[in-house]
């Protein structure tokens, strides 16, 4: 699959919209949402990352791994994207949010809300290790760690499907422009040969 559709000239908003990533850690999700960050800004279109990782320094500091501390988390993620999307921006979060219900309560509320699942086995993202995590859950010193002794539960409709190990991050991202274009959130004006 081509990712030419990031090399568009230009791209037009037309409402604001959620894209929110879902996936084990180590899944890429941070690395397909921040191409798409690069291409908004390039496109001129208005558009803010919010990122777990970043997010558990800040605004959801303190919080730990429980479900309890999980959902309050995604939530208040939930939250701010819902401000973003109804002021036309696009709004893309990437957070494990490893529970169903708790995104499917993001999307009631926010309405423009586009899943994608971040599908990559936990053999593959346990190789990738990030953040030498995994290895850290395998050995005991950390407890409740998602895909290893705390759950994650797969997306049953997801908007699109980044499947990380048949495609490049540029090769998903552009899948989700495309994605975006097709259910009426933007309008891509202009592509390069
Ligand atoms: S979520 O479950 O609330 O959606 P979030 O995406 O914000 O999680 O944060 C996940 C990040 O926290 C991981 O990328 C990892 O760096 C770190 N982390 C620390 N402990 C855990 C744990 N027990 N389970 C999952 N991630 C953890």
């Amino acid at each position: 699959m081509s990712h030419s559709v990031l090399e568009a000239q230009s791209v037009k908003l037309l409402k604001g919209v959620t894209i929110w990533f879902t996936g084990l850690p180590s899944s890429g999700k941070s690395t397909i949402a921040n191409i798409l960050g690069r291409a908004f800004r390039k496109w001129g279109v208005k558009s803010e990352i919010l990122d777990g990782d970043v997010v558990r320094t800040n605004l959801s500091k303190g919080l730990g791994f429980s479900k309890e501390d999980r959902d309050i988390n995604i939530k208040r993620i939930g939250f701010v994207c819902h401000l973003l999307t109804r002021n036309d921006v696009v709004a893309i979060a990437a957070a494990i949010s490893p529970y169903r219900e708790i995104r499917d309560f993001n999307r009631r509320m926010i309405g423009n809300f586009m899943e994608v699942y971040v599908q990559t086995s936990l053999e593959e993202c346990e190789k990738r290790d990030v953040k030498g995590l995994y290895q850290k859950a395998r050995s005991g010193a950390i407890k409740g760690f998602t895909g290893v002794d705390d759950p994650y539960e797969t997306p049953l409709a997801p908007e699109a499907v980044c499947e990380t190990e048949k495609e490049t991050p540029e090769e998903s991202a552009s899948k989700v422009i495309a994605r975006m274009e097709e259910l009426g959130y933007l309008q891509i004006q202009e592509a390069a040969v």
